[in-house]
């Protein structure tokens, strides 16, 4: 334990990354954070990998330079299957932590064995996912997805003039996406268990429900992220001790590259935000 004010970085394409957040405020109540989110380069799904590798190291450079950060979360699927070797090998005294699509709780999960995954195109695309896929072969049948679109959709849900064409997008995708992935339920061979393999998707679970039904269970990484940042500040000794937990705008400062009233949004909405945490970050980002 420590008085270490410094703040963990948390970063994502965009506003999914706030569904990491959410889960990392509510293991460590005494850590501040500093969260980007890079909106102008939104959907890291659909570009290449070497542009997601560029956007990563821009942004942690960024990141350690203005805020010297204890520690880094990368919020991002997509940027962690692309980027966060090569991160580790940048910073190895850096404790970092990626976040991955959670196949093996839902293979403990999963009562008929069928396993639904959606994700980004990069994630699915990625060698790492390939790799985590084979780590858990002959335990379930997988069915994988990717979704084209469905990131920028719920981006585009927080900015103002584009909310409602982006509400009618989402449901219009999941029903396109959910519908080629089979049949869910609790039936012989059907899909149980859904892992939302996106940080945005998080933000989608109410429709995903009332589209799947209640058989289905959903499964998503923030809260085991959150966890596993509390271990690696704690083995390091940097998890901060003091007693008095931090009110919001101690505790919270978010960057956009991107439209500064989107975040201001999603941040209301989701995190139940005061305005005065968000920012627009400088421009060379
Ligand atoms: N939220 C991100 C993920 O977890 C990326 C979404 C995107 O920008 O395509 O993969």
């Amino acid at each position: 334990m420590t008085s270490d004010q410094r703040p963990i970085g948390v970063f994502d394409s965009g506003i999914g990354g706030l569904s990491v957040l959410q889960a990392l405020q509510t293991e460590l109540p005494h850590e501040r954070f500093v969260y980007l989110a890079d909106n102008a380069h939104a959907p890291y799904g659909e570009k290449t990998d070497l542009y997601v590798r560029q956007r990563t190291h821009a942004i942690t450079e960024h990141l350690l330079a203005q805020h010297q950060l204890k520690a880094l979360v990368v919020a991002c699927n997509t940027a962690t299957a692309a980027a966060i070797h090569e991160l580790r090998t940048r910073h190895p005294q850096l404790p970092l932590v990626g976040v991955e699509p959670a196949l093996k709780p839902a293979v403990a999960l999963s009562q008929t064995g069928h396993i639904g995954v959606m994700a980004t195109r990069g994630t699915v695309a990625s060698d790492k996912f390939a790799r985590l896929l084979d780590s858990v072969r002959g335990q379930a049948q997988f069915t994988v997805q990717a979704c084209n679109g469905l990131a920028l959709a719920i981006e585009q849900s927080t900015l103002p003039g584009l909310a409602e064409a982006a509400e009618q997008r989402i449901t219009e995708l999941l029903k396109q996406y959910t519908a080629a992935m089979g049949a869910f339920g609790k039936g012989l061979g059907q899909m149980d268990t859904l892992v939302l393999g996106c940080t945005h998707y998080v933000f989608v679970e109410k429709p995903l429900k009332a589209l799947l039904g209640s058989d289905v269970q959903l499964v998503s990484t923030g809260e085991a992220v959150a966890r596993q940042t509390r271990r690696l500040l704690e083995a390091a000794g940097l998890l901060r001790s003091d007693p008095a937990p931090l009110s919001a705008i101690q505790r919270l400062s978010l960057f956009t590259t991107g439209d500064l009233h989107g975040l201001e949004a999603a941040a209301q909405r989701w995190l139940d935000l005061p305005q005065g945490a968000c920012h627009k970050a400088p421009a060379h980002v």
